[in-house]
């Protein structure tokens, strides 16, 4: 099957009024169930890396580990779980960011990378860019290399790819 076999974006569902009436959500299950779009979507984010010398991806929770883990696996590297906070077991280190009402916090442990990484970024769906901001700040903080960033979903009416950019990081992103 050669590249662009799959049209991801007729695979991802739309779901009017979840969370909230007026939200259209771009929901990814529908797209991980189908074997061929969740191969090229994994292989799409890892191929466009592949001469990049990445030697970590770091999955966002919880979408972002179910891609992260497979672009992983295609470029041979290790998977890091940026979690939620309360849930790494070991020493960590944690970013807050914030929500439309509150703030989270996002954790790593603290040895997971170091200044020898190069940590490719990888999430389901980039929104506010809130949330990879607070994850490219919590890598770097290790003193890893943090310049590549992908996306199976931008949101480009939002611009949270900008913000992403802004700190120097390239964003792909494979269906807008
Ligand atoms: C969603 C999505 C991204 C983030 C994008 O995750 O998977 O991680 O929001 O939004 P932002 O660009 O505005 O920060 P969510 O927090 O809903 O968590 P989940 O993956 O556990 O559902
Ligand atoms: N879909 C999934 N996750 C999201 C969305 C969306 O439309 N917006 C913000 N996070």
């Amino acid at each position: 099957r050669g590249v662009m076999a799959v049209d991801l974006k007729s695979l991802v569902r739309s779901i009017p009024d979840y969370p909230k009436p007026g939200i259209i959500f771009r929901d990814i299950t529908s797209l991980i169930e189908d074997s061929a779009g969740f191969r090229q979507a994994c292989q799409q984010l890892a191929d466009s890396h592949s001469s990049k010398g990445i030697t970590k991806v770091a999955g966002i929770e919880a979408r972002g580990f179910i891609f992260g883990a497979g672009v992983a696996i295609a470029l041979g590297v290790g998977f890091v779980p940026v979690r939620k906070a309360g849930k790494l077991p070991g020493e960590t280190i944690g970013q807050n960011y914030a929500l439309e009402y509150g703030v989270d916090t996002i954790e790593i442990h603290a040895n997971a990378v170091n200044g020898d990484d190069n940590v490719l970024l990888i999430d389901d769906l980039i929104a506010t860019g809130g949330t990879a901001v607070a994850a490219i700040s919590l890598l770097r903080r290790t003193g890893a290399t943090v310049s590549h960033a992908g996306f199976v979903i931008d949101l480009p009416d939002i611009n949270g790819a900008e913000k992403v950019r802004a700190l120097g990081v390239s964003v792909e992103a494979l269906i807008a």
